[in-house]
């Protein structure tokens, strides 16, 4: 009883301190909450008279109200920020964050995993169709193999860790139990905020390398109207170094990529460039944008690995089999071999 009592007067003194001093409108905002000061020393009397818990000639409901708009008190503490006591956009931002963001994303991620299975299921590996040569050409040199697997490497790191903050609370903490999650989370957290900038020089890396083959081109009309030949055997749409497929990979790693930088160094950096409110906005746009480019990019790493017979060698040595840069770049082919290539044709082999 007599803690009760106690609980309840520091409770009213508290509250009298944030209506009388810090949290009050701008025409009466001349006061301060001072902490540490002769407030924080005073003893408190417990038979003392209720503090007032409103400022007078104000009603109760006019200084929640400025309170629940953020109205900003002063405090003589260095984090001004503190003078905001409800800063209610966090409530939407949490809201968004743990609703619909989470859900969607959830959504597109299990959607992409399902379809590639199914196409896996359906359409099987895409084999080489003609004869293959034995001769093989190069493709990526050694610099745009590291570049793209620095950028790869990065970005499969961030995109487990970035998950792991979204959604391992309820999908990894009930497995693995509270200890190992946050060594995960903490180490996953540094990784995370460092290789960010790995990622981001090598999407800087891949745009200048590549920008001038990924112009869009008439060739990329008919390669989207044959949906690049995937899904039937045996048709190979005519296509310079990237075709039309690939150049949408470029592009949204090259905008995605610059979008997902812009906001995480905000994010990293908190306050230095963004109000909060403003980090809240970025935080949504980054996970959303994240959970976008990790869709794209994991069908982009199936077609580029079990998903095409021949794909990987581009970035595993750098060589291709001829057969295949026929098959899929006819007129790349053409143009670094001088070789005539009989585009689109279904056995994808040489004229003469
Ligand atoms: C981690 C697994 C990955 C694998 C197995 C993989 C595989 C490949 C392969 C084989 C190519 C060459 C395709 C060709 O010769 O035509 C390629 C190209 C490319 N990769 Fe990756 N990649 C991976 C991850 C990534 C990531 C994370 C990004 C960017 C965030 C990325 C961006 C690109 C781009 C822009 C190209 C050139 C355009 C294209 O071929 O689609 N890759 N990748």
């Amino acid at each position: 009883m007599e803690g009760h009592r106690m609980k309840s007067a520091l409770a009213a003194l508290l509250l009298g301190i944030g209506f009388a001093g810090g949290l009050t409108l701008p025409a009466a905002a001349q006061s301060s909450v001072r902490v540490g000061g002769p407030v924080a020393e005073q003893q408190i009397d417990r038979d003392a008279p209720p503090v007032p818990t409103q400022i007078p000639g104000q009603s109760r409901a006019d200084t929640w109200h400025g309170i629940r708009l953020g109205e900003q008190g002063t405090v003589s503490i260095p984090n001004k920020q503190a003078g905001v006591l409800i800063q209610s956009e966090g409530e939407a931002w949490r809201a968004v964050r743990n609703g619909p963001l989470s859900q969607y994303g959830s959504w597109v991620l299990g959607g992409i995993l399902a379809l590639l299975a199914l196409f896996l299921l359906v359409r099987g590996r895409i084999r080489i169709d003609g004869q293959k040569t034995g001769r093989t050409i190069q493709r990526f040199n050694a610099f745009e193999r590291g570049v793209h697997w620095m950028t790869a490497g990065s970005f499969v790191v961030l995109a487990i860790s970035g998950l792991n903050v979204l959604y391992g609370r309820h999908t990894l903490l009930p497995l693995i139990g509270p200890e190992p999650f946050a060594a995960l989370t903490h180490y996953g957290k540094l990784a995370h905020n460092f290789l960010g900038f790995a990622f981001i020089l090598g999407v800087a890396l891949i745009f200048v390398m590549w920008v001038g083959h990924n112009i869009p081109s008439r060739h990329d009309l008919t390669w989207f109207l044959k949906a690049g030949g995937l899904f039937s055997k045996g048709v190979h749409p005519p296509a310079h170094k990237f075709n039309g497929g690939q150049k949408v990979i470029f592009w949204a790693t090259v905008v995605g990529g610059a979008a997902l930088g812009f906001t995480g160094v905000q994010l990293v950096f908190p306050f230095s460039f963004a109000t909060l409110e403003e980090l809240q906005l970025y935080q949504l746009a980054h996970a959303a944008i994240a959970v976008v480019m990790i869709a794209i990019i994991l069908a982009h790493i199936y077609i580029g690995s079990v998903g095409m017979e021949g794909a990987f060698a581009a970035m595993g040595d750098g060589q291709v089999e001829l057969q295949w840069a026929r098959e899929h770049h006819s007129l790349w082919v053409e143009e670094v071999t001088g070789e005539k290539v009989r585009h689109g044709h279904h056995r994808g082999t040489p004229a003469e």
